[in-house]
């Protein structure tokens, strides 16, 4: 028997690099989740074009458009969701602030990636960060999406070595990358069956 699979939609920005992660896995058969819609707030978002390539409906909703009323931009956004018929959210790599109005209109049913273990480095500049603080353990980290930003419950998160004297911030997020693309499809599982205590630890990961 085929499982159900829960139409969802991907917001993006950028390159979409966890974009096609969500992708890959919510092509497998036994995965509960299908792509619905991908949503950009920028035209020229490099996702938004593979997206387009296999043939998934990607759109950009401007948020230029909108001026400063980043609420009006949300509106567009949820009702394009909503026109799609999408049941849940997957923030990944976008890059912008959420007001309440979209927080509340998703609650539960809205998740996001973020490149540190939080609740430290919430924000932008995460690696450089780390890197400055001396840490030795860095990560990522799947949430859920709430009003303060960066704030939500957590769900699952990855943990990486950081080399002080030869890592850069490159080097720093291109090896907390590789594990964003294998934590956030499992950890949006687990969130869509119930589950999201026991994301497994699994290839390595050290998951909470
Ligand atoms: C990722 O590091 C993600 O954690 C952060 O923004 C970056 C987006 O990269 N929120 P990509 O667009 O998914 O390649």
């Amino acid at each position: 028997m085929s499982i159900r699979k829960t139409p969802i939609a991907i917001l993006i920005s950028g390159r979409g690099s966890n974009m096609r992660s969500l992708i890959a896995a919510c092509a497998e058969p036994d995965f509960p989740a299908s792509v619905a819609l991908v949503l950009s707030n920028k035209e020229d978002a490099a996702g938004l074009d593979y997206a387009r390539s296999l043939g998934l409906p990607a759109e950009a909703v401007p948020h230029k458009a909108f001026g400063k009323d980043r609420e009006a931009h949300e509106r567009a956004i949820d009702a394009r969701l909503r026109e799609a018929g999408i049941e849940f959210v997957c923030l990944a790599g976008y890059m912008r602030l959420l007001t309440p109005f979209l927080t509340d209109a998703w609650a539960g049913r809205m998740i996001n990636i973020h490149p540190s273990l939080l609740p430290v480095f919430p924000g932008t500049h995460t690696h450089e960060r780390a890197l400055e603080a001396g840490v030795r353990i860095h990560g990522c980290t799947v949430h859920h999406v709430t009003a303060g930003m960066d704030e939500g419950p957590i769900i699952a998160q990855a943990a990486v070595p950081v080399f002080p004297k030869k890592d850069s911030a490159d080097d720093l997020a291109a090896r907390v990358l590789v594990q964003e693309h294998v934590l956030y499809p499992a950890a949006l599982k687990a969130v869509l069956g119930g589950n999201s205590d026991s994301v497994s630890s699994e290839d390595g990961l050290l998951v909470v």
